[in-house]
């Protein structure tokens, strides 16, 4: 994929396609106007026969285009003449590139940077035009034989004023840092779990340290884990023959004694429910109870490429969860880190269990904020859908910055409250809680859980189980939340400077 920014007078700009937008009522934007001119009226023409209304996310695509080096001409609605909100600017976007995978186009300039979006600016629009692009270019191919990606697009390039060139140019540095963090996070997500095991994941990350001179990995094994009494998270991995591994991510880009952020990912690479076993339909999904795990390493990739002046520890802890002579049962009574007893009524209830030892072991970093993101309840796909992700914590300020985040990035949050109420659902006649609630408020009871284990620090839990995958046709890895804690960590940092 590639990338370029475009200061030449639009109608000299040779290319395969053209992406202008237009609005109802047969309005042009500036660029449709411009090239309008230079084409003897061709867009008012074809404005005036009906064909594209102008509501957003319409297209038309011209495909000749007499006298021009511009060889096609894509028309995108944009709606009414009047500032887009950021929500329909995206639409727009993605429905116009979307709309170019079939037809053999490679390089397609985008002048759509330019448009009105209600309190964004141009570095945030042409960010927007990476990450679109990207996303709609993904495709999985690694298991294969046709390695052919169904779309020829390779390379995308912005128009600018000379005026606008430094936001533009930062907007794509940004855009392409969280898009590569996405597009490697989808990648291990897709990837089978035969594959992509505990192992794989630390080797993934090893390979990422080797890229930055600031990030520095180390994995500690089962019997490190035994040492530390790490009772929960082991317990876990005792019915895999995979061994369990806790993948560190030490990013240093500011001070030394500067407070990091920490992010937990939940790594379960195949979750078949332990002896409470999972239904077989839909089982084939459980590969992407990584993807918390995953999405740490997307972020931290995209937080060292844009070399944030801030430190930031990812925690990842790996496993597979699958019944066996040695697993979890029903009953079993488990000493976590912390001290904690906790009784086993569900094995299934395993993401808790990691997360837990996780976030004991997190205090010893000295936190600033610990944010955990793990696959965790089907209840939250229940509640809320695939829209946004769940979001739980024990510090307001910190949840607020979260869900601003979240709109910016158009990768929303959804908090749910995380009342003490709730807590009395984790009574266990035989320990110190149990690792489920029962059938009520599925999310919240599992953040209770692992509040537990975080009452040392500002702390927020994400659940993705509904936003990180794609079900249906389009099966696959969305890549979230990594658009949502880059953004956050761009806020952070910007606070900081
Ligand atoms: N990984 C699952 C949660 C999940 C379900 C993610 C569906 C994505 C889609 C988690 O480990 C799990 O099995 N949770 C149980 C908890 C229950 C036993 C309290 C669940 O949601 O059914
Ligand atoms: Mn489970
Ligand atoms: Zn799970």
């Amino acid at each position: 994929m590639d990338y370029s920014i475009e200061t030449a007078p639009l109608e000299k700009l040779q290319c395969d396609c053209m992406i202008v937008g237009v609005y109802q009522n047969q309005q042009l934007s500036a660029s449709a106007t411009l090239l309008n001119n230079s084409t003897q009226g061709l867009i008012s023409k074809v404005l005036a026969r009906g064909d594209i209304s102008g509501k957003n996310g319409e297209t038309v695509l011209l495909n000749t285009i007499p006298d021009s080096v511009i060889e096609r001409i894509l028309l995108v609605g944009l709606g009414e003449y009047k500032p887009l909100t950021g929500k329909d600017y995206i639409k727009a976007l993605s429905s116009a590139i979307n709309s170019l995978k079939k037809p053999q186009i490679k390089f397609v300039i985008c002048a759509l940077a330019e448009v009105n979006v209600e309190a964004c600016d141009r570095q945030w629009k042409s960010r927007q035009i990476i990450e679109v692009f990207s996303d709609a270019v993904y495709q999985y191919t690694q298991t294969k034989s046709d390695k052919e990606t169904e779309s020829k697009l390779e390379k995308i390039g912005i128009t600018a004023p000379e005026t606008e060139l430094a936001s533009v140019q930062a907007g794509l540095a940004q855009g392409r840092a969280i898009a590569e963090g996405v597009c490697f996070t989808k990648l291990l997500a897709d990837l089978p779990a035969n594959i992509c095991t505990p192992a794989y994941l630390a080797r993934q990350a090893l390979e990422l340290g080797e890229k930055f001179d600031k990030l520095s990995i180390s994995i500690l094994e089962e019997s490190d884990m035994e040492t530390l009494g790490m009772g929960a998270l082991l317990s876990v991995s005792r019915g895999s023959r995979q061994h369990a591994k806790l993948i560190t991510l030490d990013y240093q880009g500011g001070e030394k004694n500067s407070k990091p952020i920490v992010l937990i990912g939940k790594g379960l690479t195949f979750d078949a429910g332990g002896i409470s076993l999972k239904p077989a339909p839909g089982m084939d999904e459980m590969k992407y109870d990584m993807c918390g795990g995953a999405a740490v390493l997307g972020t931290l990739q995209a937080a060292a490429q844009m070399n944030l002046p801030m430190n930031i520890i990812g925690l990842i802890p790996a496993s597979e969860n699958l019944p066996d002579g040695d697993a979890n049962k029903p009953g079993d009574i488990l000493t976590s880190l912390s001290g904690k007893t906790i009784e086993v009524l569900n094995t299934d209830a395993e993401g808790r269990l990691l997360l837990c030892d996780t976030l004991t072991y997190a205090e010893r970093y000295n936190p600033d904020v610990v944010i955990d993101l793990a696959t965790l309840t089907g209840a939250c796909l229940v509640a809320l859908g695939r829209i946004p992700s769940g979001l739980l914590g024990n510090d307001d300020e910190l949840c607020n910055d979260l869900l601003a985040a979240g709109e910016t990035s158009n990768d929303s949050l959804w908090r749910l409250p995380l009342w003490e109420e709730y807590q009395e659902l984790l009574k266990s006649n035989f320990a110190d809680m149990a690792n489920v609630g029962g059938k009520d408020a599925g999310t919240i009871t599992a953040a209770c859980f692992l509040s537990r284990f975080a009452e040392n620090f500002r702390w927020a839990h994400l659940d993705i189980a509904g936003t990180a995958w794609r079900t249906g046709q389009t099966k696959g890895a969305t890549g979230r939340p990594v658009p949502l804690l880059s953004q956050y960590l761009i806020n952070r940092a910007a606070l900081q400077a």
